[in-house]
């Protein structure tokens, strides 16, 4: 690294991490209840539901010092298909601190957050690539992937039985984990020996959602981001010399009715991001699935004895305790949402967390219920333009995971001593000891 990219590398953490930390914290002293919800998510296990309520409370917005904040559900909507509300966090403008984050910004590593991202364009950019990947990412081609993930399930926990019928064993690692990083490699045809590599890029880069890093750590996700470019530049090369049968294959060649197709930076930003998406995520799903499973045994036992929908306790998994727990977004032209006034340039946080527990559209919206009628209303796969890309995948890996496992092993005790992971943004189990019976 020269010393000019070490020094924007400084710049980036310090604008990015260190500044904003300094003053949240000085803000949650103070009372503000953004600052208060960002901080609480960074100490704590369980959702901050009291902040939740004292925001929904505060009207359609809680307009904090740095954000405006909604915990509403018909706001969060409203917020997320807004046109004036876009995603990323851009310092916009032209002043000395806009010019610093721009130069500190040019040598940044691609990341899930940096366009061309799915998750940081907008129209009309966003629009193309994205007509262009759903071509791929059918419902059609999610349901063929289903007997596969099926089978994935089943050898994962033919390993496990052979050792976990009564000595402790990391459902994460061995099983939560496992079985999504599998699926999505067969999808983007990652060879098997190259699995592994993916997952340590993915649990090393997850983090990169959040901010308030410490500046190890930060350079760290930068270094793992950086080699993930890399490693996904050379994999792309190699699928478009020879294309398989695989989503990727078909990504390369996919082209519009004008013929456009996805560009190399594209192409590789997205493959990137369905890689990262299509675990980090689906990993707490499934930890958090099984948890909430254990402590509701009578749900569980209904749902063993087929009286209840796994599609359904799957989407109570998912409103209850969602794998993202927020987003943001930035206003670009002064606009009202829900009524409510919004400058240009203000960042707009969406506690999808909170939304999910909104009294206005959840009946005793803090009962874990798996026979919820509307529990797929929740919101924790966003909304809008941004919704998630990998929905349907994501549910029916659920789906798979938890039926499969609970079926198997109907007796599986989660025993104390799990810890849960200290990312902000995305909420699940670091590790979760349990036995099989
Ligand atoms: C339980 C699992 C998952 C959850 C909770 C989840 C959640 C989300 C959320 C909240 C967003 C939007 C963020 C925003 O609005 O700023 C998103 C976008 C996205 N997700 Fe997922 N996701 C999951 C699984 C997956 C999977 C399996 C894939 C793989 C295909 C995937 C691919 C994507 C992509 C590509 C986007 C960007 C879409 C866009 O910006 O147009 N996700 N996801």
């Amino acid at each position: 690294m020269s010393l000019t990219t070490t020094a924007q590398a400084r710049t980036r953490w310090v604008l990015g991490h260190a500044l904003p930390t300094v003053a949240i914290s000085r803000q949650a002293r103070r009372g503000d209840l953004q600052g208060m919800a960002i901080k609480h998510s960074s100490t704590s296990q369980d959702l901050p539901l009291d902040l939740f309520a004292q925001i929904r409370a505060a009207g359609t917005f809680y307009d904090g010092r740095f954000s405006s904040v909604t915990a509403r559900h018909a706001v969060v909507r409203e917020t997320l298909t807004s046109p004036d509300v876009q995603a990323g966090l851009g310092i916009d403008g032209s002043g000395p601190v806009a010019r610093l984050a721009r130069w500190a910004g040019s040598s940044s590593p691609l990341g899930p957050l940096a366009p061309p991202s799915l998750l940081a364009t907008e129209p009309p950019d966003h629009t193309r690539m994205r007509r262009l990947v759903t071509r791929v990412f059918t419902v059609r081609a999610v349901e063929r992937l289903r007997t596969r993930t099926e089978e994935v399930a089943h050898e994962l926990l033919d390993d496990l039985s052979r050792t976990a019928r009564t000595t402790p064993v990391d459902l994460v690692d061995a099983y939560a984990a496992l079985l999504p990083v599998t699926v999505i490699c067969e999808i983007l045809g990652v060879p098997l020996e190259e699995r592994d590599v993916v997952r340590r890029f993915g649990t090393l880069a997850a983090p990169s959602l959040d901010m308030g890093l410490p500046s190890a750590r930060f350079r760290e996700v930068e270094d793992a981001l950086r080699e993930f470019d890399g490693w996904l530049q050379r994999h792309v090369d190699r699928v478009r010399r020879r294309p398989g049968d695989d989503l990727l294959s078909q990504l390369v060649a996919v082209r519009d009715d004008d013929g456009g197709a996805l560009s190399d930076a594209e192409l590789i930003s997205t493959s990137g991001l369905v890689l990262a998406a299509g675990f980090e995520t689906t990993v707490n799903l499934i930890g958090n699935g099984v948890s909430l499973l254990a402590q509701h045994p009578e749900q569980r036992a209904a749902l063993v004895a087929g009286d209840a929908a796994w599609t359904t306790a799957v989407d109570e998994v998912l409103r209850f305790d969602p794998p993202v727990l927020l987003t943001g977004r930035t206003v670009t032209r002064d606009t009202e949402v829900a009524g409510h006034p919004l400058r240009r340039g203000r960042i707009v946080t969406t506690l999808l967390a909170a939304a999910n527990r909104d009294p206005e559209v959840f009946t005793a919206p803090d009962a874990f219920d798996v026979r919820r009628d509307n529990a797929g209303d929740h919101l924790s796969f966003s909304g809008g333009r941004h919704y998630c890309l990998g929905a349907a995948l994501a549910r029916m890996e659920g789906v798979v995971a938890l039926q499969v496992l609970h079926e198997r092993f109907p007796d599986l005790a989660v025993i104390p001593g799990g810890r849960r992971r200290t990312t902000r943004i995305l909420r699940g189990w670091e590790t979760l000891p349990v036995t099989l019976g």
